[in-house]
């Protein structure tokens, strides 16, 4: 990036450690929207909105704020309006809630060039933004504001469990990014990158992981933050929201590993059904069923919990699709698969593997593999066809 700082201007450090030049760069450079999501945060507005307008004066003036507000009901609508600022909206969703889908929305109805997204409740210091602009003009596509980087921190309170929350989620997205802090709801993009995201999936709380997932940004940036507790209000992340993660997660998983991670929930679902094949054996003896029908019992218990869930999870973009049909398609498919893994293991037992030690349990093993790859491939690619998926 060329700098466009006199020598004089080099002398006169800004609070944020940025030189005038640097400023009245991104003056000319930026048209920011700023996206804050609030829910009863209506004692924040106010706070919020001096401290983003003391920036504003300062390089910004090209720059909007737009409250995403899911009738919060509280005064919010009334505490923007008190204001009277021309650069300063609400919008008020009556038939939705969430973070992330408020985040989108906002981002949708923005008209800056950049988009900024950031808490209403104060723990994000809007003073970073500059600095996330210019960090923008030098080729970032992705700019974080970060807790995890030196420099960066949290305010003391926060709880050992937040805490311990925070860092599990933060290891567990480590397959998709090397960032360090890819919870943080802090972040500026560009809203062409914006646009161009094809199938956002606003589940949950995550929207920066989303957008670095799914955007596959590759220059991502962080600048330390300090991460203040709120004053005023409360959190509004309840445990459920917490378990809404893990099911944003399995998706990026799948989005980001697709066949792999399909297969992988592919086993383990069969291995979950060993469990409940021997679980209902055990009760149909304990019945005192003659064996045969014991044993039946167990194998079309655990076809049917294959399927449900294989139907529910592993396949999940065709739970829509008509369920006898799949289920038919899956007992075929499975019934195929267990003739191929017994041919194979038969086939391996009598050739390559005769007189070898164990033979006979490396036919079974081969066999069951192979059923196990063919199973899978005739339920991706037969019974649980893509075209199912519904946007
Ligand atoms: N519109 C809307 N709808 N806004 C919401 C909703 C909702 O359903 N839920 C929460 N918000 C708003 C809050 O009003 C606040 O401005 C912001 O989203 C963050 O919510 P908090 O309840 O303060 O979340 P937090 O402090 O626990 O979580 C923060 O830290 C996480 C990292 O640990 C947020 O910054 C998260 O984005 C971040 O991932
Ligand atoms: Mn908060």
């Amino acid at each position: 990036m060329d700098q466009i700082a006199s020598p004089a201007d080099a002398a006169i450090d800004q609070p944020h450690g940025m030189r005038y030049g640097e400023l009245a760069r991104i003056e000319v450079l930026a048209s920011v929207s700023i996206v804050v999501p609030t829910y009863r945060e209506v004692e924040n507005i106010p706070l919020i909105v001096e401290r983003i307008a003391r920036v504003r004066n300062e390089c910004l003036s090209n720059l909007e704020l737009i409250f995403v507000d899911d009738n919060s009901a509280d005064g919010s609508v009334e505490a923007v309006e008190a204001l009277g600022l021309d650069w300063v909206r609400m919008i008020v969703r009556t038939d939705e809630r969430g973070l992330s889908s408020a985040v989108i929305h906002g981002f949708r109805a923005a008209r800056g060039a950049v988009l900024v997204c950031m808490d209403g409740d104060l723990s994000h210091p809007p003073e970073v933004i500059p600095q996330m602009i210019l960090a923008l003009d030098s080729g970032q596509q992705f700019v974080i504001g970060s807790r995890y980087v030196p420099g960066g921190s949290t305010d003391d309170d926060w709880g050992i469990l937040r805490w311990l929350n925070s860092r599990v989620a933060t290891v567990l997205s480590r397959p998709f990014t090397s960032v360090r802090d890819p919870m943080s709801g802090f972040f500026a993009l560009r809203k062409t990158d914006f646009d161009a995201a094809a199938n956002l999936d606003p589940v949950g709380y995550k929207i920066g992981l989303e957008l670095i997932v799914k955007c596959d940004f590759e220059n991502v940036a962080e600048i330390p933050i300090r991460f203040a507790d709120r004053v005023h209000g409360e959190s509004k992340l309840s445990l459920k929201e917490q378990l809404q993660f893990l099911r944003h997660l399995r998706r990026l998983y799948v989005h980001a590993f697709g066949n792999a991670m399909h297969f992988l929930q592919f086993a383990a679902v069969g291995a979950s059904g060993v469990v409940v094949n021997f679980a209902v054996l055990t009760l149909l003896l304990w019945m005192q069923l003659p064996e045969a029908a014991c044993l039946a019992g167990g194998i079309v218990a655990s076809l049917i919990s294959n399927f449900l869930l294989n139907r529910r999870i592993t396949f999940s973009y065709a739970r829509h699709g008509n369920i006898w049909l799949q289920f038919v398609g899956f007992v075929g498919a499975s019934s195929l698969g267990m003739m191929v893994n017994y041919g194979v293991a038969l086939y391996l037992n009598a050739t390559w593997l005769q007189g070898v030690p164990y033979g006979l349990y490396a036919a079974a093993l081969c066999g069951i593999t192979t059923g196990l790859v063919f199973n899978f491939l005739g339920n991706r690619y037969l019974v649980f066809r893509t075209r199912y998926i519904r946007r």
